[in-house]
Protein backbone atom coordinates (compact mmCIF):
# COMPACT_ATOMS: atom_id res chain seq x y z
CA UNK A 1 0.00 0.00 0.00
CA UNK A 2 1.49 3.42 -1.22
CA UNK A 3 -0.83 5.98 0.33
CA UNK A 4 -4.24 7.00 1.11
CA UNK A 5 -6.56 6.43 -1.53
CA UNK A 6 -7.36 9.96 -2.00
CA UNK A 7 -5.55 13.03 -0.24
CA UNK A 8 -6.67 17.00 -0.32
CA UNK A 9 -3.73 19.14 0.90
CA UNK A 10 -5.20 22.97 1.40
CA UNK A 11 -8.18 22.56 -1.39
CA UNK A 12 -10.24 25.46 -2.28
CA UNK A 13 -12.63 26.41 -5.03
CA UNK A 14 -13.69 29.91 -5.69
CA UNK A 15 -15.98 30.67 -7.40
CA UNK A 16 -17.32 34.33 -9.11
CA UNK A 17 -20.96 35.25 -9.56
CA UNK A 18 -22.14 35.64 -12.91
CA UNK A 19 -18.41 35.04 -14.28
CA UNK A 20 -18.57 34.81 -18.07
CA UNK A 21 -14.92 32.49 -17.42
CA UNK A 22 -17.01 29.65 -14.84
CA UNK A 23 -19.31 29.63 -17.63
CA UNK A 24 -16.83 29.18 -20.49
CA UNK A 25 -14.80 26.98 -18.23
CA UNK A 26 -17.88 24.61 -17.62
CA UNK A 27 -18.92 23.82 -21.23
CA UNK A 28 -18.44 21.12 -23.11
CA UNK A 29 -15.44 21.14 -25.12
CA UNK A 30 -17.25 21.38 -28.55
CA UNK A 31 -18.94 24.21 -27.26
CA UNK A 32 -15.73 25.55 -26.26
CA UNK A 33 -14.47 25.12 -29.51
CA UNK A 34 -17.41 26.40 -31.28
CA UNK A 35 -17.59 30.00 -29.23
CA UNK A 36 -13.24 30.52 -29.85
CA UNK A 37 -14.73 30.37 -33.27
CA UNK A 38 -16.89 32.81 -33.18
CA UNK A 39 -15.47 34.77 -30.08
CA UNK A 40 -12.36 36.72 -31.51
CA UNK A 41 -8.87 35.50 -29.68
CA UNK A 42 -8.44 38.84 -27.70
CA UNK A 43 -12.11 38.50 -26.48
CA UNK A 44 -12.04 35.21 -24.88
CA UNK A 45 -12.02 35.15 -21.32
CA UNK A 46 -8.60 34.60 -19.40
CA UNK A 47 -7.93 32.29 -16.52
CA UNK A 48 -9.02 34.61 -13.23
CA UNK A 49 -6.41 35.03 -10.79
CA UNK A 50 -6.66 37.64 -7.85
CA UNK A 51 -9.80 38.93 -5.70
CA UNK A 52 -12.68 39.97 -7.39
CA UNK A 53 -16.05 41.68 -6.05
CA UNK A 54 -18.63 39.03 -6.25
CA UNK A 55 -16.69 36.03 -5.87
CA UNK A 56 -16.61 33.41 -2.71
CA UNK A 57 -15.33 30.16 -2.14
CA UNK A 58 -17.28 27.57 -2.21
CA UNK A 59 -14.75 25.32 -0.65
CA UNK A 60 -12.19 26.23 1.86
CA UNK A 61 -8.62 24.28 3.33
CA UNK A 62 -9.98 20.98 2.90
CA UNK A 63 -7.27 18.84 3.70
CA UNK A 64 -7.84 15.51 4.20
CA UNK A 65 -7.06 11.84 3.66
CA UNK A 66 -8.81 8.67 2.73
CA UNK A 67 -8.38 5.58 2.61
CA UNK A 68 -8.37 3.00 0.79
CA UNK A 69 -11.85 1.07 1.56
CA UNK A 70 -13.08 4.03 3.64
CA UNK A 71 -16.83 4.76 3.02
CA UNK A 72 -17.45 8.38 3.95
CA UNK A 73 -20.72 10.18 4.33
CA UNK A 74 -20.28 14.06 3.60
CA UNK A 75 -23.21 15.82 5.29
CA UNK A 76 -23.46 19.79 5.35
CA UNK A 77 -26.44 21.81 4.80
CA UNK A 78 -27.48 23.19 1.13
CA UNK A 79 -24.92 24.86 -0.05
CA UNK A 80 -22.16 23.80 1.96
CA UNK A 81 -20.23 23.13 -0.79
CA UNK A 82 -20.77 18.81 -0.77
CA UNK A 83 -21.08 18.54 -4.29
CA UNK A 84 -17.92 21.31 -5.03
CA UNK A 85 -16.19 18.66 -3.70
CA UNK A 86 -17.32 15.60 -5.49
CA UNK A 87 -17.14 17.83 -8.57
CA UNK A 88 -13.62 18.39 -8.35
CA UNK A 89 -12.79 14.43 -7.15
CA UNK A 90 -14.04 13.67 -10.37
CA UNK A 91 -12.36 16.29 -12.19
CA UNK A 92 -15.69 17.89 -13.70
CA UNK A 93 -14.13 21.40 -12.12
CA UNK A 94 -10.25 21.77 -10.81
CA UNK A 95 -9.46 23.51 -7.65
CA UNK A 96 -8.44 27.10 -7.31
CA UNK A 97 -5.83 26.15 -4.78
CA UNK A 98 -4.16 23.08 -3.19
CA UNK A 99 -3.14 19.74 -4.00
CA UNK A 100 -5.03 16.65 -4.96
CA UNK A 101 -3.51 12.75 -4.99
CA UNK A 102 -5.88 10.06 -6.35
CA UNK A 103 -5.12 6.49 -6.75
CA UNK A 104 -7.28 4.37 -8.59
CA UNK A 105 -9.88 4.44 -11.31
CA UNK A 106 -13.01 7.02 -9.97
CA UNK A 107 -16.31 6.41 -11.02
CA UNK A 108 -19.27 9.12 -10.08
CA UNK A 109 -22.84 9.44 -10.13
CA UNK A 110 -23.37 13.16 -9.17
CA UNK A 111 -25.84 15.07 -10.02
CA UNK A 112 -28.18 14.64 -13.62
CA UNK A 113 -26.21 15.78 -16.19
CA UNK A 114 -22.93 14.61 -15.76
CA UNK A 115 -21.26 11.73 -17.04
CA UNK A 116 -23.60 10.82 -20.19
CA UNK A 117 -23.25 12.08 -23.26
CA UNK A 118 -26.70 13.29 -24.46
CA UNK A 119 -26.84 12.32 -28.47
CA UNK A 120 -25.69 8.96 -27.62
CA UNK A 121 -28.22 6.09 -26.60
CA UNK A 122 -27.75 4.34 -23.34
CA UNK A 123 -26.07 1.72 -25.14
CA UNK A 124 -23.44 3.58 -26.40
CA UNK A 125 -22.80 5.50 -22.90
CA UNK A 126 -22.78 2.23 -20.93
CA UNK A 127 -19.62 1.23 -23.52
CA UNK A 128 -18.18 5.03 -23.03
CA UNK A 129 -18.34 5.10 -19.87
CA UNK A 130 -16.53 1.99 -19.95
CA UNK A 131 -13.94 2.50 -21.77
CA UNK A 132 -13.19 5.47 -20.16
CA UNK A 133 -12.39 3.67 -17.35
CA UNK A 134 -9.93 1.61 -19.30
CA UNK A 135 -12.35 -1.68 -19.83
CA UNK A 136 -11.90 -4.06 -22.82
CA UNK A 137 -14.73 -5.34 -24.78
CA UNK A 138 -14.28 -8.79 -22.77
CA UNK A 139 -14.73 -7.11 -19.61
CA UNK A 140 -17.36 -4.47 -20.80
CA UNK A 141 -19.57 -6.93 -22.55
CA UNK A 142 -18.99 -9.39 -19.23
CA UNK A 143 -21.18 -6.59 -17.16
CA UNK A 144 -22.78 -5.37 -19.50
CA UNK A 145 -26.20 -7.45 -19.07
CA UNK A 146 -26.31 -6.93 -15.23
CA UNK A 147 -26.13 -3.51 -15.76
CA UNK A 148 -29.11 -3.16 -17.81
CA UNK A 149 -30.60 -5.64 -15.60
CA UNK A 150 -30.28 -3.53 -12.41
CA UNK A 151 -30.92 -0.07 -14.55
CA UNK A 152 -34.80 -1.57 -15.63
CA UNK A 153 -34.09 0.61 -18.62
CA UNK A 154 -33.88 -2.07 -21.27
CA UNK A 155 -36.69 -1.29 -23.49
CA UNK A 156 -35.07 1.81 -24.14
CA UNK A 157 -31.36 0.98 -24.50
CA UNK A 158 -30.86 2.44 -28.38
CA UNK A 159 -32.87 5.93 -27.53
CA UNK A 160 -30.77 9.01 -27.26
CA UNK A 161 -29.97 9.61 -23.22
CA UNK A 162 -31.25 12.87 -23.71
CA UNK A 163 -34.93 12.18 -24.33
CA UNK A 164 -34.66 9.93 -21.29
CA UNK A 165 -36.95 10.76 -18.34
CA UNK A 166 -34.63 12.04 -15.02
CA UNK A 167 -35.86 8.87 -13.17
CA UNK A 168 -34.66 6.92 -16.41
CA UNK A 169 -31.50 8.64 -16.98
CA UNK A 170 -30.53 8.50 -13.12
CA UNK A 171 -31.07 4.43 -13.32
CA UNK A 172 -28.99 4.03 -16.02
CA UNK A 173 -26.36 6.13 -14.61
CA UNK A 174 -26.51 4.53 -10.97
CA UNK A 175 -26.30 1.02 -12.91
CA UNK A 176 -23.37 2.13 -14.49
CA UNK A 177 -21.43 3.53 -11.32
CA UNK A 178 -22.15 0.52 -9.23
CA UNK A 179 -21.13 -2.26 -11.67
CA UNK A 180 -18.40 -1.05 -14.02
CA UNK A 181 -14.48 -1.07 -12.47
CA UNK A 182 -13.45 1.56 -10.25
CA UNK A 183 -11.70 1.14 -6.90
CA UNK A 184 -13.09 4.95 -5.78
CA UNK A 185 -17.00 5.88 -6.23
CA UNK A 186 -18.45 9.08 -5.67
CA UNK A 187 -22.32 9.53 -5.36
CA UNK A 188 -24.09 12.51 -4.59
CA UNK A 189 -27.76 12.72 -3.46
CA UNK A 190 -28.83 9.66 -5.71
CA UNK A 191 -31.66 8.82 -2.93
CA UNK A 192 -33.04 12.04 -3.85
CA UNK A 193 -34.02 10.69 -7.25
CA UNK A 194 -36.41 7.69 -8.72
CA UNK A 195 -39.03 5.97 -6.71
CA UNK A 196 -38.59 4.31 -3.34
CA UNK A 197 -37.81 1.07 -4.58
CA UNK A 198 -35.32 1.75 -6.44
CA UNK A 199 -33.50 4.22 -4.13
CA UNK A 200 -33.77 0.78 -1.89
CA UNK A 201 -31.96 -0.98 -4.69
CA UNK A 202 -28.85 2.21 -4.65
CA UNK A 203 -28.82 1.73 -1.05
CA UNK A 204 -28.47 -2.15 -1.20
CA UNK A 205 -25.88 -1.67 -4.05
CA UNK A 206 -23.60 0.89 -2.47
CA UNK A 207 -24.03 -1.45 0.99
CA UNK A 208 -22.32 -4.24 -1.53
CA UNK A 209 -19.87 -1.51 -2.54
CA UNK A 210 -19.04 -0.55 1.09
CA UNK A 211 -18.35 -4.10 1.99
CA UNK A 212 -16.41 -5.07 -1.45
CA UNK A 213 -13.39 -2.96 -0.11
CA UNK A 214 -14.12 0.20 -2.31
CA UNK A 215 -13.52 3.47 -1.72
CA UNK A 216 -17.20 5.64 -1.49
CA UNK A 217 -17.88 8.42 -1.20
CA UNK A 218 -21.26 9.57 -0.57
CA UNK A 219 -22.89 12.60 -0.05
CA UNK A 220 -26.81 12.90 1.44
CA UNK A 221 -29.25 13.89 3.39
CA UNK A 222 -30.78 11.15 4.46
CA UNK A 223 -29.21 10.56 7.63
CA UNK A 224 -30.03 6.89 8.69
CA UNK A 225 -28.16 6.25 5.13
CA UNK A 226 -25.00 7.72 6.40
CA UNK A 227 -25.37 6.26 9.60
CA UNK A 228 -25.51 2.64 8.23
CA UNK A 229 -23.89 2.52 5.27
CA UNK A 230 -20.64 5.11 6.05
CA UNK A 231 -17.60 3.43 8.55
CA UNK A 232 -16.58 7.90 8.60
CA UNK A 233 -18.00 11.35 7.86
CA UNK A 234 -17.35 14.41 7.21
CA UNK A 235 -19.17 17.77 7.57
CA UNK A 236 -18.85 20.52 5.39
CA UNK A 237 -19.86 24.12 6.72
CA UNK A 238 -19.96 26.85 4.69
CA UNK A 239 -17.28 24.99 2.51
CA UNK A 240 -14.78 24.31 5.45
CA UNK A 241 -14.33 20.20 6.89
CA UNK A 242 -15.42 21.40 10.41
CA UNK A 243 -15.43 18.19 11.60
CA UNK A 244 -14.14 14.68 10.81
CA UNK A 245 -14.86 11.97 12.62
CA UNK A 246 -17.55 8.55 12.98
CA UNK A 247 -20.92 8.57 11.20
CA UNK A 248 -22.54 8.77 14.41
CA UNK A 249 -20.53 12.00 16.04
CA UNK A 250 -20.56 14.07 13.01
CA UNK A 251 -24.36 13.16 12.26
CA UNK A 252 -24.82 14.57 15.59
CA UNK A 253 -22.65 17.64 15.52
CA UNK A 254 -24.70 17.84 12.06
CA UNK A 255 -28.40 17.62 13.32
CA UNK A 256 -27.22 20.19 16.65
CA UNK A 257 -26.29 22.98 14.18
CA UNK A 258 -30.04 22.52 13.01
CA UNK A 259 -32.05 23.55 15.52
CA UNK A 260 -31.53 25.07 18.53
CA UNK A 261 -33.12 22.85 21.05
CA UNK A 262 -33.22 23.54 24.82
CA UNK A 263 -32.68 20.29 27.02
CA UNK A 264 -33.43 22.17 30.29
CA UNK A 265 -34.79 24.81 31.99
CA UNK A 266 -34.36 26.01 35.38
CA UNK A 267 -35.56 28.54 37.81
CA UNK A 268 -34.00 29.65 41.07
CA UNK A 269 -36.12 30.62 43.46
CA UNK A 270 -39.30 29.16 44.14
CA UNK A 271 -41.05 32.60 43.99
CA UNK A 272 -40.23 33.33 40.32
CA UNK A 273 -40.92 29.58 39.49
CA UNK A 274 -43.77 28.50 37.82
CA UNK A 275 -46.42 26.64 39.92
CA UNK A 276 -49.42 27.61 42.14
CA UNK A 277 -49.77 27.36 46.28
CA UNK A 278 -48.86 24.55 46.52
CA UNK A 279 -46.07 23.67 44.23
CA UNK A 280 -43.65 25.36 41.89
CA UNK A 281 -41.41 24.13 39.23
CA UNK A 282 -37.53 24.33 39.65
CA UNK A 283 -36.05 22.80 36.89
CA UNK A 284 -37.06 20.30 33.84
CA UNK A 285 -34.93 18.77 32.00
CA UNK A 286 -34.10 15.99 29.41
CA UNK A 287 -31.11 13.74 30.72
CA UNK A 288 -29.28 10.27 29.36
CA UNK A 289 -28.82 7.43 31.85
CA UNK A 290 -26.44 9.24 34.02
CA UNK A 291 -28.33 12.15 34.90
CA UNK A 292 -26.42 14.74 31.90
CA UNK A 293 -28.94 17.30 30.14
CA UNK A 294 -28.77 16.48 26.34
CA UNK A 295 -30.93 17.75 23.31
CA UNK A 296 -30.36 14.90 20.85
CA UNK A 297 -30.97 10.74 21.57
CA UNK A 298 -31.08 8.15 18.90
CA UNK A 299 -34.43 6.35 18.47
CA UNK A 300 -32.74 3.12 19.96
CA UNK A 301 -31.58 4.56 23.12
CA UNK A 302 -33.59 5.56 26.56
CA UNK A 303 -33.59 8.75 28.11
CA UNK A 304 -35.12 11.00 31.39
CA UNK A 305 -37.21 13.26 31.91
CA UNK A 306 -36.96 14.85 35.07
CA UNK A 307 -39.13 17.38 36.89
CA UNK A 308 -37.68 19.33 40.16
CA UNK A 309 -40.10 21.05 41.88
CA UNK A 310 -41.10 22.37 45.62
CA UNK A 311 -43.90 21.05 47.67
CA UNK A 312 -44.62 23.87 49.73
CA UNK A 313 -47.42 22.99 51.90
CA UNK A 314 -47.12 20.09 54.25
CA UNK A 315 -49.43 17.16 53.43
CA UNK A 316 -50.21 17.63 50.55
CA UNK A 317 -50.07 14.64 47.46
CA UNK A 318 -48.59 15.86 44.48
CA UNK A 319 -48.16 14.16 40.90
CA UNK A 320 -47.08 14.35 37.52
CA UNK A 321 -47.73 14.32 33.89
CA UNK A 322 -45.69 14.16 30.72
CA UNK A 323 -46.71 15.31 27.47
CA UNK A 324 -44.47 14.60 24.18
CA UNK A 325 -45.49 16.69 21.05
CA UNK A 326 -44.42 16.34 17.69
CA UNK A 327 -43.37 19.55 15.20
CA UNK A 328 -46.79 19.72 13.75
CA UNK A 329 -47.77 20.50 17.39
CA UNK A 330 -49.46 16.88 17.59
CA UNK A 331 -49.51 14.85 21.19
CA UNK A 332 -47.55 11.58 20.70
CA UNK A 333 -48.08 10.46 24.02
CA UNK A 334 -48.52 11.02 27.78
CA UNK A 335 -47.85 9.61 30.73
CA UNK A 336 -49.00 10.27 34.05
CA UNK A 337 -47.21 9.36 37.88
CA UNK A 338 -49.92 7.47 39.23
CA UNK A 339 -48.38 4.23 38.88
CA UNK A 340 -45.61 5.26 41.00
CA UNK A 341 -45.77 2.82 43.95
CA UNK A 342 -43.46 5.54 46.64
CA UNK A 343 -45.49 8.58 47.03
CA UNK A 344 -48.66 8.42 44.76
CA UNK A 345 -51.44 9.49 47.13
CA UNK A 346 -48.81 9.75 49.90
CA UNK A 347 -48.60 12.85 52.06
CA UNK A 348 -44.87 14.77 51.42
CA UNK A 349 -43.10 17.27 53.75
CA UNK A 350 -42.31 20.54 52.25
CA UNK A 351 -39.55 20.24 50.20
CA UNK A 352 -37.87 19.55 47.15
CA UNK A 353 -38.36 16.86 44.81
CA UNK A 354 -37.68 14.86 41.86
CA UNK A 355 -39.51 12.82 39.84
CA UNK A 356 -38.15 10.84 36.66
CA UNK A 357 -39.91 9.01 33.88
CA UNK A 358 -38.25 7.15 31.42
CA UNK A 359 -38.60 6.81 27.81
CA UNK A 360 -37.53 3.76 26.69
CA UNK A 361 -35.40 2.90 23.47
CA UNK A 362 -36.84 1.56 20.06
CA UNK A 363 -39.89 3.45 20.73
CA UNK A 364 -39.59 6.95 19.42
CA UNK A 365 -39.88 8.24 15.92
CA UNK A 366 -36.91 10.63 14.52
CA UNK A 367 -38.13 13.91 14.62
CA UNK A 368 -38.17 17.34 17.16
CA UNK A 369 -40.32 17.34 20.11
CA UNK A 370 -41.67 19.74 22.53
CA UNK A 371 -42.08 19.07 26.07
CA UNK A 372 -45.03 19.81 28.21
CA UNK A 373 -45.34 19.01 31.94
CA UNK A 374 -47.79 19.05 34.21
CA UNK A 375 -48.22 18.89 38.02
CA UNK A 376 -51.44 18.13 40.24
CA UNK A 377 -52.76 18.05 43.21
CA UNK A 378 -54.71 15.10 45.25
CA UNK A 379 -57.75 14.26 42.43
CA UNK A 380 -56.06 15.60 40.00
CA UNK A 381 -57.07 19.17 41.18
CA UNK A 382 -55.07 22.82 41.42
CA UNK A 383 -53.09 21.72 37.98
CA UNK A 384 -50.28 23.55 36.79
CA UNK A 385 -49.05 23.30 33.17
CA UNK A 386 -45.58 24.15 31.73
CA UNK A 387 -46.00 24.08 27.80
CA UNK A 388 -42.57 23.62 25.64
CA UNK A 389 -40.59 22.90 28.88
CA UNK A 390 -38.23 21.52 27.10
CA UNK A 391 -37.29 20.62 23.35
CA UNK A 392 -35.08 17.47 22.16
CA UNK A 393 -34.40 15.95 18.90
CA UNK A 394 -34.88 12.20 18.75
CA UNK A 395 -32.44 10.58 15.37
CA UNK A 396 -32.75 7.63 13.46
CA UNK A 397 -30.12 5.71 14.43
CA UNK A 398 -30.30 3.08 11.25
CA UNK A 399 -30.74 0.48 13.59
CA UNK A 400 -34.23 -0.76 13.80
CA UNK A 401 -34.45 -0.55 10.00
CA UNK A 402 -32.58 -3.61 8.42
CA UNK A 403 -32.13 -2.80 5.45
CA UNK A 404 -35.21 -0.29 4.75
CA UNK A 405 -34.53 2.98 4.09
CA UNK A 406 -37.45 4.80 3.04
CA UNK A 407 -40.19 6.92 4.95
CA UNK A 408 -41.69 5.63 8.66
CA UNK A 409 -45.36 5.54 8.58
CA UNK A 410 -46.79 6.44 11.65
CA UNK A 411 -46.15 8.37 15.01
CA UNK A 412 -43.92 6.44 16.74
CA UNK A 413 -41.35 3.88 15.70
CA UNK A 414 -41.41 0.52 18.08
CA UNK A 415 -39.78 -2.75 17.72
CA UNK A 416 -41.77 -5.12 17.29
CA UNK A 417 -41.71 -8.69 17.25
CA UNK A 418 -42.24 -10.58 13.91
CA UNK A 419 -42.78 -14.08 13.91
CA UNK A 420 -43.53 -16.17 10.42
CA UNK A 421 -43.85 -19.68 9.75
CA UNK A 422 -45.05 -21.83 7.32
CA UNK A 423 -48.10 -23.46 7.31
CA UNK A 424 -48.93 -25.47 4.63
CA UNK A 425 -47.43 -26.16 1.09
CA UNK A 426 -48.65 -25.20 -2.37
CA UNK A 427 -48.60 -27.97 -4.62
CA UNK A 428 -48.60 -27.82 -7.97
CA UNK A 429 -51.87 -30.76 -9.79
CA UNK A 430 -51.78 -31.93 -13.14
CA UNK A 431 -54.97 -31.29 -14.86
N1 LIG B 1 -20.70 26.98 -11.11
C1 LIG B 1 -20.91 27.74 -10.02
N2 LIG B 1 -20.77 29.09 -10.07
C2 LIG B 1 -20.98 29.85 -8.97
N3 LIG B 1 -21.33 29.35 -7.76
C3 LIG B 1 -21.49 28.02 -7.64
C4 LIG B 1 -21.30 27.13 -8.76
N4 LIG B 1 -21.53 25.86 -8.34
C5 LIG B 1 -21.85 25.95 -7.02
N5 LIG B 1 -21.82 27.23 -6.61
C6 LIG B 1 -22.07 27.71 -5.25
O1 LIG B 1 -21.14 27.08 -4.39
C7 LIG B 1 -21.73 26.81 -3.12
C8 LIG B 1 -21.58 25.33 -2.83
O2 LIG B 1 -22.41 24.64 -3.72
P1 LIG B 1 -22.58 23.04 -3.70
O3 LIG B 1 -23.42 22.68 -4.87
O4 LIG B 1 -21.24 22.41 -3.58
O5 LIG B 1 -23.38 22.85 -2.33
P2 LIG B 1 -23.97 21.49 -1.71
O6 LIG B 1 -23.35 21.34 -0.37
O7 LIG B 1 -23.83 20.37 -2.67
O8 LIG B 1 -25.48 21.88 -1.50
P3 LIG B 1 -26.84 20.98 -1.65
O9 LIG B 1 -27.01 20.25 -0.35
O10 LIG B 1 -27.90 22.01 -1.83
O11 LIG B 1 -26.68 20.07 -2.84
C9 LIG B 1 -23.18 27.28 -3.23
O12 LIG B 1 -23.29 28.54 -2.64
C10 LIG B 1 -23.43 27.33 -4.73
O13 LIG B 1 -24.40 28.31 -5.03
MG1 LIG C 1 -25.21 19.25 -3.78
Amino acid sequence: MTGPAIRLQDVGKRYRLHSTASSFAAASAAARNLLLRVLKPGRVPAPTTGHYPGEFWALKEITLDIEEGDVIGIVGRNGAGKSTLLKILSRITPPTTGRIEIRGRVGSLLEIGTGFNPELSGRENVYLSAAILGMNAAEINAEFDKIVEFSGVASFLEMPVKHYSSGMYMRLAFAVAAHLRHEILLIDEVLAVGDAAFQQKCIGRISDEAHSGRTVLFVSHNMAAVLSLCTKALLLQEGRNTKTGTPHEVVSTYLGQLSELCPERSWERPNDAPGNQLFRVKAVRAVDPGGKARARFSNDEEWFVEIDYWSIVPGSKLGTTLAVYDRMGSCVFGSLSNLEPRWHGKPRAAGLYRSRVRIPGDFMKEGIYKIAILLWAEGYTDQFRVDEAVEVEIFDSGNLRGDYFGGWEGAVHPRLEWHCEQLDTLVARAG
